[in-house]
């Protein structure tokens, strides 16, 4: 049995068997067919914070593949209540086949799955969004970007940019993340991709100017500057991040036929301006809808685990 709690767990093959089975899906789906691959299986989602696209991709989903979803919020069950997590873990995964979490930290995540009798699938946490990039990387293919890319990221050294970092050490691209000074990526987590880049050819830059990291990119990549949880961390951050906007400015370092991905919820005039993400709206809108396929690929490629 396996889970899917950090893209450091998988080899470059089985990422790519994953993106494979999510577009076979796509296609099927687009042709009208929908084969009940979880047939009569439950997925249990459980919420410790807000979700639309990550909701909506698991819950539909799983109904696609024959399946049902049960949304869990901690609001509501007694894990908002202090009842713990491994007890939570315990009891879920006696009575549904796969579970997928959003929560706070990576180790509650982890404590989750080691107590878990069915596939965990991460949904969030404060380190990695892994389920966003595999979406993210099926619409880099969509748009043929996706052959010796340079990826640039620019903003918060948070969950979306340790991903990159796993995605991009793990694949073999090129990858630079611009963020403000004292918003850098967690050192451990970037120690861990560059030693996966060595054994993949990848090429990691870490600089604190975002002009220098959009030079010729293929690809630009965004996320909030306030991410969920940071909430009263709001001025200081709007401060700090002074400079690092992608906006036509920005953007015009980039190769002209530059992808400009955001992983949503979009805030206009801060990480992002209202013209960089109107003029790329289809390739973002299609970036949200690889969610619903690539979730279907991970929770099928999980279940043929399954010993
Ligand atoms: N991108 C993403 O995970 O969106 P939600 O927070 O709406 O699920
Ligand atoms: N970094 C953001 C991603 C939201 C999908 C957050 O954690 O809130």
């Amino acid at each position: 049995m396996r889970h899917f709690l950090t893209l450091q767990d998988f080899s470059k093959e089985e990422i790519l068997e994953m993106i494979d089975l999510a577009f076979e899906i796509k296609n099927d789906l687009q042709n009208g067919k929908r084969k009940h691959e979880l047939n009569g299986q439950t997925l249990g989602m459980i919420f410790e914070k807000s979700s639309t696209r990550t909701r909506v991709s698991f819950e539909t989903g799983m109904y696609q593949l024959g399946g049902h979803a049960l949304f869990l919020s901690s609001k509501d069950i007694q894990l908002g209540r202090g009842e713990p997590m491994k007890d939570t873990a315990r009891v879920i995964s006696r009575m549904v086949d796969m579970v997928m979490i959003r929560t706070f930290s990576q180790s509650g995540l982890e404590e989750f799955a080691q107590y878990s009798r069915v596939p965990v699938i991460n949904g969030l946490t404060d380190s990695y969004h892994p389920v966003q990039l595999m979406a993210d990387y099926m619409t880099m293919i969509e748009c043929k970007k996706a052959v010796n890319p340079v990826v640039a990221y620019i903003g918060d050294g948070n969950n979306m940019a340790h991903s990159w970092l796993m995605l991009a050490s793990k694949l073999g691209f090129e990858l630079r993340i611009a963020t403000p000074k004292g918003y850098e990526v967690d050192s451990a987590i970037l120690k861990d991709a560059l030693t996966f880049a060595t054994q993949s050819n990848a090429k990691i830059t870490i600089t604190n100017d975002p002009k220098e990291a959009v030079k010729n990119a293929d690809v630009v990549t965004t996320d909030t500057w306030i991410s969920m949880g940071q909430e009263g961390e709001k001025e200081q951050r709007v401060k700090d991040f002074e400079g690092f906007i992608v906006d036509d400015t920005l953007m015009k370092l980039a190769d002209q036929d530059a992808l400009f991905l955001h992983c949503l919820p979009a805030y206009r005039g801060y990480e992002v301006s209202e013209e960089v993400f109107e003029a790329h709206a289809d390739e973002i809108f299609s970036e949200a809808e690889n969610r619903l396929h690539a979730q279907k690929g991970i929770m099928v490629w999980l279940d043929k685990q399954r010993g």
